[in-house]
Parts: structure tokens; sequence; C-alpha cells
């Protein structure tokens, strides 16, 4: 069973790539709109966990999710594989805590380099085209190469950790929920067409069309899907995203 996360298709790329035949591949917030947090495990079966890396750990409603899901019966083997721009810092670290709140061990803890998707603080902009091309070239052949090894039930650890760990999820992980993941500061412009894209893509269902614009309801973790997906490039976070550019999986195919 994989549970995932993806706000613009890149870990659900992953998820899908990871996926065996006939294994269960959930995705997290239908999981939570049902309201069954209840899964039972056959005899050995495996738990993975797929989902972006925000701001140096699993997104928080990942986390939440693993603190409160109830499994019946034991996983034969536990893996996370998570994407990223560049850096995981403590990621691993994080995620352990959250699976030995629900009484599970990780086996093996992956990350696969995707394109960058966050944009709203200053410098931070997606990868130029030939960047994001070439990771995801060589993205190809790492899920082809992770689907091997958790396969084999491998226990390994391949984060890609870069300076500062410590301060990077200690540290302003917890200020950057504070300040920056809340959707008070979305907005769209004249430029919006009223086509509904942005409702449609959040993956929280946080978005109402109210007089032809989006209005944001509040249940936002800041994944950029509303963003990333506006033709006419017309939502904004404040005046951080003015001259920032646009990325999804699968953009230009
Ligand atoms: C809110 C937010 C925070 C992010 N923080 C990080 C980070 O700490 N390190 C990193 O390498 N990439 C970071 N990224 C980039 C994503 O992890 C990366 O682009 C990921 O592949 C996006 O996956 P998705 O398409 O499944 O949403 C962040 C993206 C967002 C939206």
């Amino acid at each position: 069973m994989i549970f995932y996360f993806s706000g613009l298709g890149n870990s659900q790329h992953v998820a899908e790539g990871l996926v065996e035949e006939g294994e269960r591949l959930i995705f997290i917030p239908a999981a939570e709109r049902a309201g069954s947090l209840d899964f039972t495990f056959e005899n050995g079966e495996r738990l993975g966990f797929v989902f972006p890396v925000y701001s140096w750990r699993a997104p928080r409603l990942v986390s939440e999710f693993v603190r409160k899901m109830r499994l019946k019966g034991r996983p034969g083997y536990t893996f996370m594989v998570c994407t990223c721009g560049d850096d995981c810092a403590k990621t691993e670290h994080y995620f352990r805590q959250d699976l030995l709140q629900a009484g599970l061990s990780l086996d093996a803890a992956i990350a696969i380099q995707m394109p960058n998707t966050y944009v709203c603080l200053p410098g931070m902009n997606v990868d130029p085209a030939e960047l994001a091309n070439d990771k995801l070239h060589k993205a190809e052949q790492r899920i082809a190469e992770v689907k091997a090894l958790l396969r084999r039930r491998e226990e390994v650890s391949q984060m890609l950790v870069t300076g500062i760990p410590g301060i990077k999820s200690d540290i302003i992980q917890p200020l950057f929920y504070r300040l920056l993941v809340k959707d008070k500061k979305f907005h769209s412009s004249n430029a919006c067409i009223s086509c509904g894209l942005c409702a449609k893509s959040c993956p929280l269902e946080n978005i109402k069309m109210v007089d032809g614009r989006p209005q944001w309801q509040g249940n936002c973790t800041t994944c950029l899907s509303c963003y990333h997906h506006c033709p006419q490039h017309a939502i904004h976070f404040g005046k951080a995203t003015e001259n920032k550019g646009q990325y999804y999986f699968g953009q230009n195919q």
C-alpha cells in the first residue's frame, strides 16, 4: 500500500512509477475526505509514503496523516520516497519520528530530485527549462532504480542533504509554517478569465469560485497548484510571485 501527496504532479509521477501491479495507491487528501483512516495490511504487505519536501521536512498534512492513521496488521517493509528541488535536510529524521508515533519504523528513505515548485520567497524561482528537463530526465532512471531496490526490500538511506540541515529543518521550518503556510496572501489579478482551473487543480479542494474569481477557504498547504496551473499567470502570493515562472509535471507534453 502506498500513500502519497503531490501538489504539482512530481510526487504523483514518482508514486505511480513505484507502485506494483495490484498494490493500493492512495492519495492522502482523498483518504482524509473519505473520513476512513483504518487500513488493513495483508501478510507481509509493504507500506510506502511518497511526498514532496516542504521546508526541509514532510508536508505537515502528511505527518499529521501518519500520526492519525490506524493500521490493522503489520507491514512487512516500510519506505518513504520524497521528491525535492535540491535539499531534504532532516526530512528523514522527522519522518521517522512521525512513524514512531504510529508504532512503525522505516526501512528505506530515498530522495528523488525533481523540478522546483517553490516561488514565494525572494530569490526562489522555478528552475530554468534546461535544468528542469535535466532533472526530469534523470528522475526517470532514478525511479526505475528505486523501484528495483524497493522490490528487493533493501534497507537504505539515500537522501539529498546539503549544508546546515539542523538550522533548516529544526528552526526555519516552524517559522515557515507560522508565517508563510496560509492562503491569505493569494489573490487573482484582472488577467483572470474565470476558467476555474485553480479550483479544479487544488488537491485540498480549498478554492471556491465566487463571481467568477477564486476565493481561498483557509485550508491551504501552499503547494502552489493554483498558482502554477493558472493559464493566465493571474494568481499571485502577495507580491512575491509577480516575476516568477510556472511549472507543473507534464506541462510541456
Ligand atoms: C511549500 C513548498 C516548500 C518546499 N520546500 C522545499 C525544500 O525545503 N527543499 C527542496 O529541495 N524543495 C522544496 N520544495 C520543492 C518541492 O519539494 C519539489 O519541487 C517537489 O518535487 C514538488 O512536488 P509535487 O510536484 O509533488 O508537489 C518546496 C515546494 C513547496 C511548494
